[in-house]
């Protein structure tokens, strides 16, 4: 388990699959995640995708929850997506619960994903993508270092209209020089705890 500032990322459990199935049903979550809304899923099919992941070692996937209530409020993604020597992650994520967008959870799990992609997995790059609508999305990539590297033109289809596709990346060198000050915006009053655990920052 993974603890950062009010958020835990904790493997997925086959009794999160109930939650999963109401929030991979979700048209808007999966419309801003996905952009396949009526990709709908049923729970045999949920149960054969989560025996699919269990074996999947490219891919980890985490349950997002609260620290303090241990709610599980969403998911996230990373995959191992390694190029020749380049040691590269691609991370992803939704907060399930809709009521908790625009809370600055999506900062703190974002900045988790980091961490863990560089300071546990010490890789060399992280992509991120998303649909063009998705604006929110695309503030908080950037808030967390990220920059648009291209697009993937009219590889979308939702609402009657075709959509980009964005891409997002950062590199090991560049999230270093921003860490200390991303951890501090997201982290707060909880940075020298972190910095006690995980940390050997000396700047
Ligand atoms: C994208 C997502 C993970 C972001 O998490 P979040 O907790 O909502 O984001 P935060 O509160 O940390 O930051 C949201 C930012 O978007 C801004 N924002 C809020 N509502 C917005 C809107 N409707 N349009 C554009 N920007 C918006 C906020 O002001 C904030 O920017 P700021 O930091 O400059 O003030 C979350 O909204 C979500 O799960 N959305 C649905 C699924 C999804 O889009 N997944 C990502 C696919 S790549």
């Amino acid at each position: 388990m993974f603890e950062f500032g009010d958020i835990r990322l904790r493997p997925i459990e086959r009794e999160d699959l109930k939650v999963l199935h109401e929030w991979e049903n979700d048209f808007e979550v999966i419309m801003y995640s996905r952009n396949m809304p009526i990709n709908f899923v049923n729970m045999p099919q949920l149960e054969k995708r989560y025996e699919e992941w269990v074996k999947d070692e490219r891919e980890q996937r985490f349950i997002i929850e609260l620290v303090d209530s241990k709610e599980a409020i969403g998911i996230a993604r990373l995959e191992h997506k390694d190029w020749a020597n380049v040691r590269s992650a691609d991370v992803g994520t939704y907060i399930g619960k809709k009521e908790l967008w625009g809370k600055g959870y999506g900062r703190q799990i974002t900045v988790a994903l980091l961490e863990i992609v560089f300071n546990q997995l010490n890789m060399d790059r992280c992509e991120a993508s998303s649909v063009e609508y998705n604006t929110r999305a695309h503030k908080v990539l950037e808030a967390c270092g990220f920059r648009k590297t291209g697009i993937m033109r009219q590889s979308a289809f939702v609402n009657g209209r075709k959509w980009n596709r964005v891409y997002f990346d950062i590199l090991r060198e560049e999230y270093l020089k921003i860490r200390v000050e991303l951890l501090k915006k997201v982290l707060g009053s909880k940075l020298d705890a972190y910095i006690e655990k995980h940390c050997s920052i000396k700047e």
